[in-house]
């Protein structure tokens, strides 16, 4: 909270490449992380090149996001269509979490990040899965930006999930019908707890969703860029985050 007033005073000890940013920062930005496949294609590199540089990128946005005070980014890492892709790339992409945890843990922690993860585990392996909830509980009680990432999340199973668990409950008599509303089905999803992302990054070109958030994106802004992911650079980042700024939210008001 210090931090992020004064993030919005512009007193940050880190210093941002622009310090216009500091104003009106939206509180959980959500990346669509895409273009991978092109990077690298482009430069003559195997899919698995754009994959691993995505990675790094993972690390300069994480970083870029803490300087400027956001509190929640959710990244899009694996979804629930991603296994129909070739096994060998599906077995690269699950290896990605631990080699992430490995390399940047002890400067997430330095820098006060929270791991976190929604999607589904089942399916997941357990070298991915492991590391990452090694993560979690090393960095629970940290109190700085919530890194989420989205793993094997597909945002339909997710409201299916979230629908029959209400269903459930109302045939055993724990829930009443009538207390059925927005505020409860928030709860049951994967977010419970984190506000709706105030931004959405897709990169790389393409203007769609992807299954990816569709009850907590309902009134987020969407930004686009053709910048494929693994060259998407802080700037680029504040690009998005200036455009934020300039929106005017109206929430279906006037
Ligand atoms: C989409 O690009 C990207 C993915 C399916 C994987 C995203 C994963 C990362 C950026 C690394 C994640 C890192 C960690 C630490 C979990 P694409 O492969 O569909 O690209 P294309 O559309 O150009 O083919």
């Amino acid at each position: 909270m210090i931090k992020r007033l004064w993030a919005l005073l512009g007193k940050s000890s880190k210093k941002p490449s622009n310090p216009k940013v500091f104003e009106k920062v939206p509180e959980h930005v959500a990346i669509i992380m895409d273009g991978n496949g092109r990077w690298a294609k482009t430069r003559g590199l195997p899919r698995t090149a754009g994959h691993h540089s995505g990675m790094k990128a993972v690390k300069r946005i994480t970083m870029a996001a803490d300087k400027l005070g956001i509190k929640y980014l959710t990244l899009y890492a694996f979804s629930t269509e991603n296994w129909t892709r070739p096994k060998d790339e599906v077995d690269f992409l699950m290896k990605l979490p631990q080699q992430f945890i490995e390399i940047e843990l002890d400067e997430l922690i330095a820098n006060n990040v929270q791991v976190r993860m929604m999607g589904h585990k089942e399916k997941l392996p357990a070298h991915t899965i492991s590391p990452l909830e090694e993560a979690i509980v090393k960095t629970a009680n940290n109190t700085g930006l919530v890194l989420n990432f989205a793993l094997n999340y597909g945002s339909r199973k997710e409201m299916l999930e979230a629908v029959k668990d209400i269903a459930s409950d109302v045939s055993r008599g724990e829930l009443a019908i009538d207390e059925i509303d927005e505020k409860l089905m928030a709860s049951r999803l994967h977010t419970s707890g984190m506000p709706d992302p105030d931004l959405l990054i897709r990169t790389s070109g393409e203007l769609r969703l992807s299954n990816f958030m569709m009850w907590q994106l309902a009134y987020s802004e969407l930004w686009f860029t053709d910048v494929y992911w693994p060259a998407f650079t802080e700037e680029h980042f504040h690009e998005a985050i200036h455009e934020y700024q300039r929106r005017v939210r109206r929430y279906g008001g006037l």
